[in-house]
């Protein structure tokens, strides 16, 4: 993949971030669109600000969180789409400097990035189902039509969105990554992010913006090819349900979002994985949990995904299951003749005929723990008239069935 070539090339060693969906949604704890999917309304849900004071929020709890799981960037809901802003804005009295906590989060938050050396960025919805200059159609993502009161105008709502970003980019320090969401309206201002980039060079742009982006946000799905054209970020939530905090939240399986996470970078691209803090500003035990878990795997197979690149297309998988690996069971990348073997779906043998490498590797050791792994070069049974294969074999399959198992092929000879 192409790089960009300038101070935004830090993004392609950044691999791990942590997203934080935070606000007044945290307080009915559902889903940070209760005003739209939990068709609340909207005399309802504004005064949850006069509720909102997050007494136990200590920001550096939320970095410990960070890089307890090697995530060495952060991306913060500024302003979500029930437009409520969480920090101190010029242009808006629905701010959390105004709610009984009276401080401003976001500032807190950028002193303990900057004092942590963690690279801060900015999440900020488009659709605002407060402002009432936004024009709200009832197409997805947005109220149903304006409501009483609103004077739906796209002009002077883009000039609100052109303060705040400026705003938002100016008083916070540096600036290392902005994330947009759901132009629903179509904007189309390419100014704004080149005002942006004029402001921040450093700072990559996502593709959900009023203009072309630096890279791409797929989001909560596995990746289906075998390597991404354009730089890449995927962003998943550990929760099923929502990306705010919920109460009756369906965690994912650590197992899970280890699979997710490696499918990801094995293909070059970047993981933002999200939390969602109680309204206290704590956060809850399965998150805690779950990225521990996350960081002390990585911290065991993570040098797979650091300055490597994807190296899948050596394989040829077996579409149908056959004697070789299988289809997308075993992802790759590589560090010049060092190869990595990611067992990212759940194996379901203990070895793997690595078609179509016919190089023994000098040694094999299984990241997870260290172990060194048989392997030799030999025929197939069932591809007898073939060439003998690269066979890994006697891999402690059942040991490790809660864990994506990386395994690191030193080779001798070159690996085309
Ligand atoms: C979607 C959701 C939004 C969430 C975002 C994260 O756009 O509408 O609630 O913030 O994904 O990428």
């Amino acid at each position: 993949m192409k790089l960009f070539g300038d101070e935004r090339d830090w993004f392609f060693h950044s691999r791990l971030g942590m997203f934080v969906h935070w606000g007044l949604y945290a307080l009915p704890a559902w889903h940070e669109q209760l005003l739209w999917r939990g068709s609340m309304k909207r005399a309802d849900y504004e005064p949850l600000m006069h509720s909102f004071n997050p007494t136990a929020y200590d920001p550096d709890t939320w970095l410990d969180l960070c890089e307890s799981a090697h995530m060495d960037s952060v991306v913060f809901t500024a302003k979500h789409h029930d437009g409520f802003c969480m920090y101190d804005t010029a242009y808006s009295d629905y701010k959390i400097t105004n709610t009984p906590y009276g401080r401003d989060v976001l500032d807190m938050l950028a002193n303990a990035c900057a004092r942590r050396n963690v690279k801060l960025g900015i999440y900020y919805s488009l659709p605002d189902w407060h402002h009432k200059n936004y024009p709200n159609q009832g197409r997805h993502h947005e109220m149903f039509g304006p409501r009483p009161g609103d004077e739906p105008d796209e002009e002077r709502y883009l000039e609100y969105v052109r303060n705040q970003v400026v705003e938002l980019c100016t008083r916070y320090g540096t600036i290392w990554q902005f994330f947009w969401d759901v132009n629903v309206a179509g904007f189309d201002d390419p100014s704004i992010n080149e005002t942006l980039r004029r402001l921040h060079p450093q700072m990559v742009i996502n593709d959900r913006g009023p203009g072309p982006g630096d890279y791409d946000t797929p989001e909560r799905k596995l990746p289906e090819s075998m390597s991404y054209s354009r730089p890449t970020q995927a962003c998943q939530s550990l929760g099923r349900q929502s990306w705010g905090y919920r109460e009756r939240e369906d965690y994912y399986t650590v197992r899970f979002m280890m699979e997710s996470i490696a499918r990801t970078l094995c293909l070059g691209g970047n993981y933002l994985l999200n939390v969602g803090p109680c309204a206290d500003g704590s956060i809850a035990e399965p998150y805690k949990k779950a990225f521990a878990a996350i960081g002390d795997w990585y911290a065991r197979v993570g040098e797979a995904f650091r300055d490597t690149l994807p190296a899948s297309h050596l394989l040829q998988s077996s579409p149908s299951g056959g004697s070789w690996v299988m289809k997308d069971e075993a992802l790759m990348t590589r560090r010049g003749n060092t190869l990595y073997a990611c067992l990212c779906a759940p194996p379901q043998t203990c070895g793997f005929s690595l078609r179509p490498l016919t190089v023994r590797p000098s040694r094999i050791t299984l990241l997870n723990d260290g172990r060194e792994i048989d392997g030799s070069v030999e025929l197939i049974p069932w591809l007898w008239t073939e060439k003998p294969y690269l066979h890994l074999f006697n891999l402690p399959v059942e040991e490790f069935a809660s864990e994506v198992m990386v395994v690191r092929m030193e080779m001798d000879d070159a690996v085309i």
